[in-house]
């Protein structure tokens, strides 16, 4: 049964924009769990199906889109909880880096705050700068100044690279340490990361949409239990696998060439902000809140390797 958005629902409601999304289907499972009502909204809700989220309880499933305002009101009324976890990874036409986390961000934040939502969580990631002169990463810092500013008391929960069964990190990797006799790095393969399982990360949006935190900060970061090089984790993927790998080093002028030539194509599998991402560490700031004071144990790659093989 899929509820519509004027069902009663006793200040029990958590809206989710984005929750059909890779993380956002996973918030609202969470939220369900709880036994609170998720209303998950995206421009293609699933029609007339329980979504995977609502086969123990009924969320509701609302169209709307973000780049239009005019939607939003309705989309967040009733809701003590909004999270916005809307995606824009390529430019198309109107979706822009601009508009999609900047400025519809911004007016998210605004119609919430008008709306009396109590708390407006927004997801950013790890990295995010306004003054980077990747202009994926430098919108990514503005929305989040202008998120706080139209929504004073907004919490920015920061993921690094996010894992599981079905992510486009890890199973590609995996996918390719075992097709490719030579693996190309991102430059010489040093960069660091920190994968977070991706259902970790929802618990954490979770218990900061619910107050469920003792720790009263605007900006967590969420990251996983270890720190790789991008040339160890190919390596430990590999291992995990039982597969052997030979990496090769290739120029991040290299991938930028190739992403501008390729992230045009209608299934684009990189693309230039993924680059501009692969050339900055991904790691949490020791400064800042996490999973740790969010109670939550980090699971590991080996955890999700087990479940990609699992699932194949
Ligand atoms: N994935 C990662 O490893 C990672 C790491 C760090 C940070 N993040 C951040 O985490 C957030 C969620 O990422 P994700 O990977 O879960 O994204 P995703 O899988 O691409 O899901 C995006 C969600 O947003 C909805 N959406 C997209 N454009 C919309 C619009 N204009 N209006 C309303 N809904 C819209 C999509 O549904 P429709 O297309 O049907 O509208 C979908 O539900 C993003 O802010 C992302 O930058 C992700």
């Amino acid at each position: 049964m899929i509820n519509r958005p004027n069902d009663p629902v006793d200040g029990n409601l958590v809206t989710v924009f984005g929750g059909t999304g890779f993380l956002g289907r996973r918030v609202v499972s969470s939220l369900v769990d709880k036994a609170v009502v998720a209303r998950a909204v995206s421009r293609h809700p699933p029609k007339d199906k329980l979504d995977e989220a609502s086969d123990k309880r009924p969320s509701q499933q609302v169209e709307a889109d973000i780049l239009d305002p005019s939607s939003m009101a309705a989309a967040v009324g009733g809701s003590r909880a909004v999270v916005n976890a809307v995606s824009l990874y390529v430019e198309r036409g109107e979706q822009t880096f601009e508009r999609v986390h900047v400025e519809a961000a911004a007016a998210l934040a605004a119609a919430s705050r008008d709306a009396g939502v109590e708390r407006f969580i927004q997801i950013s990631g790890i990295g995010s700068d306004a003054k980077s002169r990747s202009p994926y990463i430098q919108a990514r810092g503005r929305g989040e100044e202008a998120v706080k500013a139209a929504f004073p008391g907004a919490v920015m929960v920061r993921p690094s690279v996010m894992t599981g069964p079905d992510d486009a990190f890890i199973t590609t990797i995996a996918r390719l340490v075992r097709l490719l006799p030579i693996y190309p790095l991102f430059g010489e393969g040093s960069t660091l990361l920190q994968p977070v399982y991706v259902e970790d990360v929802a618990e954490a949006v979770c218990r900061l949409a619910l107050g469920q935190n003792s720790t009263d900060a605007s900006i967590f970061e969420c990251a996983g239990p270890r720190i790789y090089s991008y040339r160890e984790l190919v390596r430990e993927i590999a291992t995990q696998l039982n597969v052997r790998v030979r990496t090769v080093p290739v120029p991040f002028a290299v991938w930028s060439i190739l992403a501008t030539a390729t992230e045009f194509l209608p299934a684009a599998s990189l693309t230039r902000n993924q680059v501009d991402l692969m050339r900055l560490d991904n790691v949490a700031a020791k400064d800042l809140p996490g999973l740790k004071e969010l109670d939550i144990q980090p699971r590991g790659i080996e955890d999700v390797i087990r479940m990609i093989e699992h699932a194949a």
